[in-house]
């Protein structure tokens, strides 16, 4: 290491995590990376619980590599996660800098999405310690982050759970429409539509862009038309994956508008937060200790105000203003691919 950066490890000697929003497969793999780069520094970690809320209230408890030995494989995070409405407040904002004036933080590293981030940019006017964010969410959606962490387990997780509704599916020549999560983004919609070969797939991207000129009705109209057309003379299945708050009402909403205006038989299926838990991939596993590990030496190397993510493959420092600016968008090609090629081959195929 150079001499320079032995001198700043001198300078830091306490280094505070959190996981703060929807918790993501991968979380717990970024929370052991964090600890064990800090100890072969000479670090200490103490990790806050459940997210924000924590550090307002200064629930906190020492991180030592025996507390983190076995979690690599571990859904969910080890300290809790949760929304905190608080840190939009000015006295919230007050109260999490006092506590880690009270606690002698040097460096607050949290794990999250860009929620978080806004939270870790505002505790900037009240405290002059080193923030640093690792993008972690199911939902794929901070810019300057090619992947976050959970992303890849989330849409495996979806994926298997399609290919069994595949199966059934296909046993009783069904129409399934599957409602994924995401909040306003479409990458696990898209990724996962076009992974697990459906039909449709209607997502903030292609569906409401595409047609922001159409009422409601117009759209069911478009919809049932296009099942309707790739269903005649097609024994088979047909599934139809939604974005979650692409529709309103969701998929049981549209499922029963189907049947409603063209007797079209759907039946709704909402994943839910299965897409949040379970054992995190590989790539989640490597992403999140590659990030844990730049973020420690991000610290020691005097940096702040970054979230540390990977972009082609090299762990790369962004500002975290430019991280919560703009959602990152779903490829492009992608999504012509499902438009163009994809969704038109499957009609003429029936
Ligand atoms: O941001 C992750 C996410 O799972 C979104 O996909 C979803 O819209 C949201 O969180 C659900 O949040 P909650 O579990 O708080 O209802």
């Amino acid at each position: 290491m150079p001499t320079d950066d032995k001198n700043k490890i001198k300078t830091v000697k306490r280094i505070a995590v959190l996981t703060s929003g929807g918790d993501a497969p991968g979380m717990n793999a970024a929370i052991r990376a964090i600890v064990i780069s800090a100890q072969h520094y000479q670090i200490a970690v103490i990790g806050f619980c459940a997210g924000f809320n924590g550090l307002i209230d200064d629930m906190s408890m020492p991180l030592s590599v025996k507390d983190v030995a076995n979690i690599i494989q571990k859904g969910g995070t080890i300290l809790k996660s949760a929304r905190c409405p608080a840190m939009k407040t000015p006295l919230g904002i007050a109260q999490a800098a006092s506590t880690l004036l009270k606690e002698k933080i040097d460096a607050l590293i949290v794990i999250g999405g860009d929620g978080s981030f806004a939270g870790l940019i505002a505790l900037q006017q009240e405290w002059s310690g080193q923030v640093i964010g690792i993008p972690a969410t199911i939902d794929n959606d901070i810019d300057g982050s090619d992947f976050t962490i959970g992303f890849s387990t989330a849409i495996n997780t979806a994926i298997e759970a399609i290919d069994k509704i595949r199966d059934t599916a296909e046993a009783f020549e069904r129409i399934f429409i599957v409602e994924l999560m995401g909040r306003h983004s479409g990458h696990i919609t898209f990724n996962v539509g076009i992974a697990c070969a459906a039909e449709q797939v209607i997502s903030f991207e292609n569906f409401a862009h595409n047609n922001q000129t159409m009422g409601e009705q117009e759209k069911l109209l478009t919809l049932a038309q296009e099942i309707k057309l790739a269903q005649a003379n097609r024994h088979a299945s047909y599934i139809i994956v939604i974005a979650e708050n692409v529709w309103q009402g969701g998929a049981s909403v549209l499922a029963r508008q189907l049947q409603d205006l063209a007797h079209i038989d759907c039946t709704a299926c909402i994943l839910g937060h299965i897409q949040r838990g379970g054992s995190p991939v590989a790539k989640d596993r490597i992403l999140a200790t590659k990030l844990g590990v730049g973020a420690v030496q991000a610290i020691i190397a005097g940096k702040s105000n970054i979230m540390i993510a990977e972009q082609n493959n090299t762990v790369a420092a962004v500002a975290l203003q430019t991280a919560i600016m703009h959602q990152q968008g779903v490829s492009k090609s992608l999504i012509q691919a499902q438009e163009n090629i994809l969704a038109l081959t499957a009609q003429r195929l029936c």
